[in-house]
């Protein structure tokens, strides 16, 4: 089969020919129609995820660890937990029972590969509680996930929304309450943040991390003692770094409250699904995608003037 082929940490994977996955008992092979590229995936490539251990043990390896894809049967399927060296990038993909889930009508393949960033956005009421009428601040809003989450936010009722990025036009297009452009010196950025908090945040929606969210947690940080407001912060990303200070004072009084995204998610992903399948179907829901032929792969692979659209390989 054709197949997107790494074969070296931290390159650039290659269009090439790979053997056919031969199917273990209980998987199944699954011929695949499309595939998202995504930061994960190529943080999973460069070494520096937190999960690049289990896709890079063996090279070379096919990336990206799920896409949507037709059983034998010719369901359309969303599919994922590969066993490396195989992965989505790929004519094939051996995937195991259960690893599979059916694209539900209605849903093109293509969104169905988005879906997940959607879910993801959902975090500020499962992980960050937002309840109607809160103000909520999103942080990388000009990304994929980001600008589905100022919809997700609009959709959930949000009272205000304010929206982070580093590019005013783009900013000026997402429909948010107020916008704070990061790309400024230190001192005007914390300015910035607390200019546009109104009565304060209620939830932080995090794509960033790195500088921009230790100022802003650095602004949160009050000069007096009490009992402030809760501002519930909701880890989902790391466009800006992965690691930040964290002076213990941004928690002792601040009202700040650190939540990881998946946090509340397991209980409620049936809910949660069934909820971003029917704004995407209703057309609430949109994105904008760059596709990409898997022959192209090298070259799309090195793109980084997509700004807010999914590069999302079909076949
Ligand atoms: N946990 C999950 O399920 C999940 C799902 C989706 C995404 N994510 C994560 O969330 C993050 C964003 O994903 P995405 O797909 O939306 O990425 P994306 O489309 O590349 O967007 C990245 C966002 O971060 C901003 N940004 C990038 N580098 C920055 C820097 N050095 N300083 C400040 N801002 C910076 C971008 O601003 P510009 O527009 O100006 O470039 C943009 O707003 C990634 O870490 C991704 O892995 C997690």
């Amino acid at each position: 089969m054709k197949a997107a082929v790494l074969h070296e940490v931290g390159g650039v994977p290659r269009y090439e020919d790979f053997p056919d996955p031969v199917p273990a008992a209980g998987e199944v092979v699954v011929k695949v129609r499309a595939v998202a590229v995504e930061n994960v995936d190529k943080a999973i490539v460069a070494g520096t995820h937190y999960t690049a251990a289990r896709y890079l043990g063996e090279l070379p390896m096919i990336p990206c660890f799920d896409g949507i894809g037709e059983l034998p049967d010719g369901r359309l399927v969303g599919f994922g937990n590969l066993r490396p060296p195989y992965g989505a990038l790929a004519e094939l993909a051996v995937v195991p029972d259960g690893g599979f889930a059916p694209v539900p009508d209605g849903i093109d393949p293509e969104f169905a590969t988005v879906l997940g960033s959607a879910i993801t956005g959902m975090a500020m009421r499962t992980a960050g509680g937002l309840a109607p009428g809160e103000t909520v601040l999103i942080q990388g809003a000009t990304g994929v996930a980001g600008r589905l989450a100022v919809q997700v936010a609009r959709l959930l009722g949000a009272g205000r929304i304010v929206a982070t990025g580093r590019d005013d036009a783009r900013l000026a297009a997402l429909g948010a309450d107020a916008v704070i452009n990061t790309a400024v010196p230190d001192d005007e950025l914390a300015e910035a943040y607390l200019a546009a908090r109104g009565d304060g945040y209620d939830v932080v929606m995090d794509y960033l991390w790195g500088r921009p969210t230790e100022i802003l947690l650095r602004a949160l940080t009050p000069d007096s003692f009490g009992f402030h407001k809760p501002t519930r912060v909701v880890q989902a990303g790391e466009s800006a770094g992965p690691a930040l200070t964290l002076p213990a004072a941004t928690l002792r009084t601040s009202g700040v409250e650190l939540f990881g995204a998946a946090r509340g998610l397991r209980e409620s992903l049936g809910e949660v699904y069934a909820q971003v399948v029917d704004w995407a179907r209703s057309g609430d829901l949109v994105f904008a995608v760059e596709r990409a032929r898997l022959s192209d792969i090298e070259t799309a692979w090195r793109r980084t003037d997509l700004h807010g659209r999914r590069l999302v390989v079909v076949f």
